[in-house]
């Protein structure tokens, strides 16, 4: 493992996604012996004009663990806290730069680290319009010192521009800046549990080898849920729809994931290379297989327009053009203000001839209540000779009793220390994404495709489950499974 100074630099720092998600999974990171204080520092950045305490007590409460936290567990946010310097300062602004370069080179000279060593993470948790601008900043103001090695890196979060066009260019100016090798575009969904398990789950099974294609696949389904709105981000999400939010980026991700091809070996590019053959393997997405819905009451926030055409829901077929695959439908589906709060992975297989009872799946809970259940058909149990549906279950709660599943974040972050790009999308991956979505989108822009309204709290449109019908999926009825309890 590599030692010397460590400088994780949260740009964007008083912000939502850096006090929800990114200083908490750095203080997991701490709490596990990743971060070591006399290797470790964190500076945070943004405009406003702060003191390192403020910033410290604006997100102390996202780090202690709710009502009854102990003692101990109040020390260790407080000494991960006293980790935290803020520089203030604009996303343009050369002195701001300056500034926060001399901070961090304080502490790459500070005797506990005369080893000597330069490692320097920006993290941007900020809206991709200051990309490029900050970009450029770090590169002029902030590299790594190179005569005390290291690295420098940069992660970006999505949205990675709003269509084909926007995004390549955006990638152009970025890459004008830094290798690819130094840039972590974040999808956090790679960094579930479950979706990290789906490469050994295929590859390591001598079960699903040979049933993994169209002989015995009949439809995919990778399912998305949430039983809230927009509340609080409606200005954001108008501009991009759920197509953006969720579909191009982390349904895409796992439907790569659940199609692509056995990669040469587990190295990042290799995995990577096979995801993009996937991607330019899918054919241009059929009007008459998309169906887009808009939950009622979602322009009433004020910062969304009274007549916006905006997607909150919608579900549509993906065909992928090769030979493992042609003629599967991969359905995604995705919604906000729905019924319930779920992300799934439905694999249905054909039905067996003769066989009434309903077809086997295999389903991969992301979320919540992890779990991979398959369903069977056996004899129900007793006297009689009749059979029923059940599962072979593996639940996680259940099987690894006292086991932390680690958040997304926290894991990602690591990789991008460790330097490993396994789990993030490289830019043909992010282009071959765009050039699915962005005729369908353009669409959808101009008001061509519109929007059926859904009642908050519902499934969602009854004309998805049509859709879904048509595609071939077999609902099994007076079947369900419920997560079991400890
Ligand atoms: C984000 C989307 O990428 O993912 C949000 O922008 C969404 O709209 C969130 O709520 C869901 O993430 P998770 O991990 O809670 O399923």
């Amino acid at each position: 493992a590599e030692t010397g100074s460590l400088s994780i630099v949260l740009l964007g720092a008083s912000g939502d996604l850096a006090k929800k998600k990114t200083f908490p999974a750095l203080f997991n990171l701490y709490r596990q012996g990743f971060l070591n204080p006399d290797e470790g520092h964190i500076f945070g950045y943004a405009r406003t004009k702060i003191s390192d305490d403020e910033l410290r007590n604006h997100i102390r409460g996202n780090l202690v663990p709710g009502k009854g936290a102990s003692g101990e567990q109040l020390e260790e946010v407080s000494k991960f806290l006293q980790l935290i310097r803020y520089v203030s300062g604009s996303y343009d602004s050369e002195e701001g730069f300056q500034l926060l370069d001399k901070e961090i080179s304080k502490h790459e000279f500070s005797k506990n680290t005369k080893e000597g060593s330069s490692r320097r993470l920006f993290y941007l948790a900020l809206p991709p319009s200051v990309y490029p601008s900050v970009c450029k900043m770090i590169k002029n103001y902030c590299m790594n010192k190179s005569d005390l090695g290291g690295w420098t890196r940069i992660v970006v979060e999505k949205p990675f521009g709003k269509d084909l066009d926007s995004s390549e260019q955006l990638s152009a100016q970025i890459g004008e800046l830094f290798d690819e090798q130094q840039i972590y575009r974040i999808d956090h969904y790679l960094g579930k549990e479950l979706v990290q398990n789906l490469l050994v789950l295929r590859f390591a099974n001598r079960f699903f080898l040979p049933l993994w294609n169209r002989d015995n696949i009949d439809n995919v389904q990778i399912v998305f849920r949430e039983d809230f709105g927009t509340e609080g981000r409606g200005g954001y999400f108008d501009e991009y729809g759920i197509i953006r939010d969720i579909i191009q980026n982390h349904l895409l991700q796992i439907l790569c994931l659940i199609a692509m091809e056995k990669p040469i070996s587990l190295t990042p590019e290799h995995i990577r290379d096979e995801k993009v053959k996937v991607l330019q393997s899918v054919l241009p997405i059929e009007d008459e297989e998309v169906l887009l819905g808009q939950y009622d009451g979602y322009t009433d926030d004020p910062t969304v327009p009274d007549n916006s055409n905006t997607p909150t829901f919608a579900t549509m077929i993906l065909r992928i053009h090769n030979e493992r695959w042609e003629g599967v439908p991969f359905i995604l589906k995705a919604g906000k203000a729905l019924n319930s709060r779920k992300a799934e992975i439905r694999i249905q297989f054909k039905t067996v001839p003769g066989q009434k009872q309903g077809r086997n799946e295999i389903v991969i809970r992301l979320q919540p209540s992890e779990a991979i259940y398959m369903k069977v058909t056996v004899k129900q149990p007793g006297l009689e000779m009749s059979t029923i549906q059940s599962e072979l279950d593996l639940s996680y709660q259940q099987r690894y009793h006292g086991v932390t599943i680690p958040e997304a974040y926290e894991r990602l972050i690591l990789d991008t220390v460790r330097g490993d790009q396994q789990h993030f999308v490289r830019r043909d991956e992010l282009k071959a994404a765009w050039e699915i979505f962005t005729p369908l989108l353009h669409r959808i822009d101009n008001g061509e495709v519109k929007p059926i309204p859904y009642r908050p709290g519902s499934r969602g449109p009854e004309e998805a489950d049509q859709l879904l019908e048509r595609a071939g999926y077999v609902l099994t009825h007076g079947y369900s499974w419920v997560p079991p309890t400890l």
